[in-house]
């Protein structure tokens, strides 16, 4: 596996990995790699390499969110990354990230507006801004990102529409824990009670998504969803049933809706979302 840390590098790997025309995959994380992770290094498309990115976005942290607290473990994710096949390894600065001079943010509208757009507030602003220096740094053909981050996958992929680039846009199943948990960086930060707790999110989601296809106004099934939740000692922000693309919100199951929640065990935050069956 190449490790690049600076642009010239980057350069001279990509054009390595692309000699006989082989197209490129980027897979963009902010490390700490688990399973959730290596699963998009998979989705890759066939034929192509796959260089996967680390770095801990400054942007898209506000300032009441602790970044310092974020985990970070090069040596252990290059190990994790070589291991599941990766091709390149890209480790920007962020000096290198955001040169001094930078006057360019990425806003998206539309998708970004509401739910995480309005629960942390420039949030969707870092995370497009990092995601499209992440694009013309490495001029990927392709590029995976996880369902599990419902909306942040339809903020780029709006990007990409809208721009338009030319990176197709591919968005990857969320990978659980044995018992439905999402896997998450954040899950190790849970109390072992909280931690016993975490599993109901995904079960709440899962009996609602299955209420709501049968036809159910949603108001009151997401009501209910939400006292289940609270009874289960989370701290609910939203549970709400979207148009998956737009993420607008619907007052019943329509083709590609998406249930979707956030919901805090002590000062862990988790995001989950499922599909209607
Ligand atoms: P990070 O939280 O490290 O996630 C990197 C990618 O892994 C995202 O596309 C995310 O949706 C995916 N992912 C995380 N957990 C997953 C799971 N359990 N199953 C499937 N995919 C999972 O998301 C970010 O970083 C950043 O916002 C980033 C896009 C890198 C921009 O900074």
């Amino acid at each position: 596996m190449l490790i690049a840390r600076t642009l010239a590098a980057l350069h001279e790997g990509c054009a390595r990995l692309r000699a006989g025309g082989r197209p490129l995959a980027l897979v963009p994380t902010m490390g700490a790699l688990h399973a959730g992770h290596l699963a998009l290094l998979g989705a890759a498309p066939a034929g192509s390499a796959v260089a996967a990115s680390i770095f801990v976005n400054p942007l898209q942290f506000a300032p009441s969110e602790d970044l310092s607290r974020y985990p970070r473990d090069e040596a252990g994710d290059l190990a994790k990354l070589a291991a599941a096949g990766c091709d390149l390894a890209w480790l920007p600065d962020v000096a290198t990230m955001y040169p001094p001079d930078t006057a360019t943010t990425i806003e998206v509208a539309g998708p970004a507006e509401r739910w995480e757009g309005a629960v942390r507030p420039g949030h969707f602003r870092g995370v497009a801004t990092v995601v499209a220096r992440l694009f013309g740094q490495v001029c990927p053909d392709s590029a995976c990102f996880g369902e599990k981050d419902w909306q942040q996958l339809q903020v780029v992929t709006r990007m990409v529409t809208d721009l338009p680039l030319p990176v197709r846009i591919v968005g990857v199943p969320t990978v659980r824990e044995p018992d439905g948990l999402a896997m998450s960086s954040r899950n190790r930060f849970l109390a072992p009670e909280d931690r016993r707790r975490a599993p109901v999110l995904a079960q709440v989601l899962m009996g609602t998504a299955e209420r709501l296809a049968g036809g159910a106004a949603a108001a009151p099934v997401l009501e209910e969803a939400q006292a289940a939740l609270r009874e289960a000692g989370f701290a609910v922000d939203y549970v709400a049933l979207v148009d998956g693309p737009s993420l607008a919100p619907l007052d019943t199951a329509q083709d590609g809706a998406r249930l979707i929640a956030a919901a805090r065990l002590g000062s862990v935050r988790l995001l989950d979302n499922v599909g209607l069956p």
